[in-house]
């Protein structure tokens, strides 16, 4: 049975959150095309704590040397990877806080990006630990970022590919929801984009390469 993973970020959670509407769209365009199985983990309605001092220790532990202790400290972080290695793809639903991510999704990176478990050091830089696999992230930002000058302040994108990538998750494409607090034309144009990239045949090519390999 093949996976995909479903990550949403936003604070808001009545129904007004755009990265959670075109999340869930993508998810289930996935699912159309593909099939399989959605796990779906809400980092705001269930939100992880912050790696803990327990934590911290014995990440530099290595596996076979742990006290029980010690592996309990990591359990939360080994189901987080254990739901990311078994997926076939993931899609992460991602509004822009202050310039870049909102902290419930950086707890989840702060869970998932262990040394020695999801990557390692190597002369040449770190080296991703996980399978390759096609990954969206939804964003969603008031002003615009894709050109112009917002490009210099977007430090959202540029830090989840470098982040993502370190763990091995180079297959990303970026569905973005941008100029929600303009409103009037400007949204709907971005709105009805978003939706063209969804329908779009370059999208069904890289959803359907999740389940090529
Ligand atoms: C705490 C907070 C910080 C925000 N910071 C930015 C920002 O730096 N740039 C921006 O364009 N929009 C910013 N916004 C607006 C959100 O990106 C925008 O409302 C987006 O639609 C939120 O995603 P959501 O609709 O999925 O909740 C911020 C909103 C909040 C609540």
């Amino acid at each position: 049975m093949t996976k995909i993973l479903h990550i949403d970020s936003s604070s808001q959670t009545c129904g007004t959150s755009y990265s959670r509407k075109f999340s869930l769209q993508v998810v289930q365009r996935l699912q159309d095309l593909t099939g399989g199985e959605i796990v779906s983990r809400d980092l705001v309605r269930s939100a992880l704590p912050h790696v803990s001092d327990a934590f911290v220790e014995a990440m530099f532990v290595s596996a076979e040397d742990r006290t029980a202790e010690q592996s309990l400290a990591l359990a939360l972080s080994e189901t987080l990877i254990g739901e990311l290695e078994s997926a076939d793809a993931v899609v992460i639903g991602c509004p822009m806080y202050n310039y870049s991510i909102p902290s419930a999704l950086k707890a989840w990176l702060d869970h998932i990006v262990r040394a020695r478990r999801t990557f390692v050091h190597t002369p040449e830089g770190p080296r991703g630990l996980l399978r390759d696999r096609p990954t969206y992230i939804v964003t969603s930002s008031g002003g615009l970022y894709r050109e112009g000058l917002g490009t210099k302040v977007d430090f959202l994108s540029p830090y989840l590919t470098a982040v993502l990538g370190k763990i091995g998750l180079h297959d990303l494409r970026f569905v973005q929801v941008e100029g929600v607090a303009l409103g009037g034309e400007a949204l709907g144009a971005a709105l009805e984009r978003v939706e063209a990239d969804i329908a779009s045949v370059s999208f069904v090519a890289h959803a359907q390469s999740a389940y090529a390999n």
